[in-house]
């Protein structure tokens, strides 16, 4: 299976791994370069979480080779992940909703020892990213809208200027508009060298912006390539249309587990 970039700063290969005696992911491969969207698609149940939370160590591979910037991290303590540059950005948004907004910020650099003038130019740059981070730098998270709080979230992992971002469905839940803010970040954050692997339900838009794309189905993956051509071709079809033909778990609003 061909992998974006000549050296990938993250090779995951034939990578197996579940919950329990379930096995969700079966002989999955992916890469990811800097400076590029990896978008990975399948339908609801396809184990898109399962893939990003294996590679971000809150589940281990029973079998498989996680290499990340030229180190082994298959079983690795997330701790450490973090450490590496691979950030989750996991669904749902996981913040200090009573805490403020400049709170939450700060927690995201928990554990790192920065100096004030890199403390300050992250702020800096993530505020140039979400101004309206700023503006509502003093009000409780929880008091934010669910974009603002996807960008937020995003903030977070902002602080510790990861080298993988891996986001899951950040559009989840998001009017239009803010769709539009959270994808225009993604892009800004490629431009800044920062690959990306973005698991996203609205899938026309992920490959719209995409560099790549893994289409997963029932745990392994059914096709990769450029996403202008996953988007026109048959597994994207295949991935999201049940056995006779009826469209399966599409629809945006209608979740799995
Ligand atoms: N904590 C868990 N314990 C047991 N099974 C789980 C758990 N989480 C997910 N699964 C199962 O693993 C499979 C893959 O789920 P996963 O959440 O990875 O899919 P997904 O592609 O992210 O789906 P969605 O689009 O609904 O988010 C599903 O069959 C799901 O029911
Ligand atoms: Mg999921």
């Amino acid at each position: 299976m061909t992998t974006p970039g000549a050296q990938p700063l993250l090779s995951a290969r034939n990578i197996y791994a579940g919950y329990g005696h379930v096995r969700v992911l079966e002989n999955v491969s992916v890469a990811a370069a800097a400076g590029h969207i990896v978008a990975l698609v399948g339908r609801n149940g396809a184990g898109k979480s399962t893939l990003l939370r294996t590679l971000s160590g809150l589940n281990r591979p029973t079998a498989g080779e996680i290499v990340f910037d030229g180190r082994s991290i298959a079983g690795a303590r997330t701790h450490a992940i973090v450490e590496a540059g691979l950030l989750h950005v996991a669904e749902g948004r996981r913040l200090f909703r009573r805490q403020s907004v400049a709170d939450n910020i700060e927690l995201g650099r928990y554990g790192l020892r920065l100096s004030v003038e890199q403390r300050r130019q992250r702020l800096d740059r993530i505020h140039e990213l979400f101004p309206v981070l700023r503006e509502k730098q003093d009000l409780i998270a929880g008091g934010l809208s669910g974009g603002q709080q996807q960008m937020l979230a995003i903030a977070q992992a902002m602080m510790r200027e990861p080298k993988l971002l891996m986001l899951d469905e950040p559009s989840l839940g998001l009017a239009p508009v803010l769709v539009d803010q959270v994808l225009d970040a993604i892009l800004s954050l490629r431009a800044q060298g920062v690959a990306i692997l973005l698991v996203e339900q609205m899938v026309e838009r992920a490959l719209e912006i995409a560099d790549y794309a893994y289409v997963l189905q029932n745990g392994r993956v059914i096709a990769s390539g450029p996403a202008h051509e996953i988007a026109s071709g048959d597994a994207l079809h295949k991935a999201f249309m049940g056995e006779h033909g009826a469209p399966v778990g599409a629809e945006p609003g209608v979740r799995g587990s």
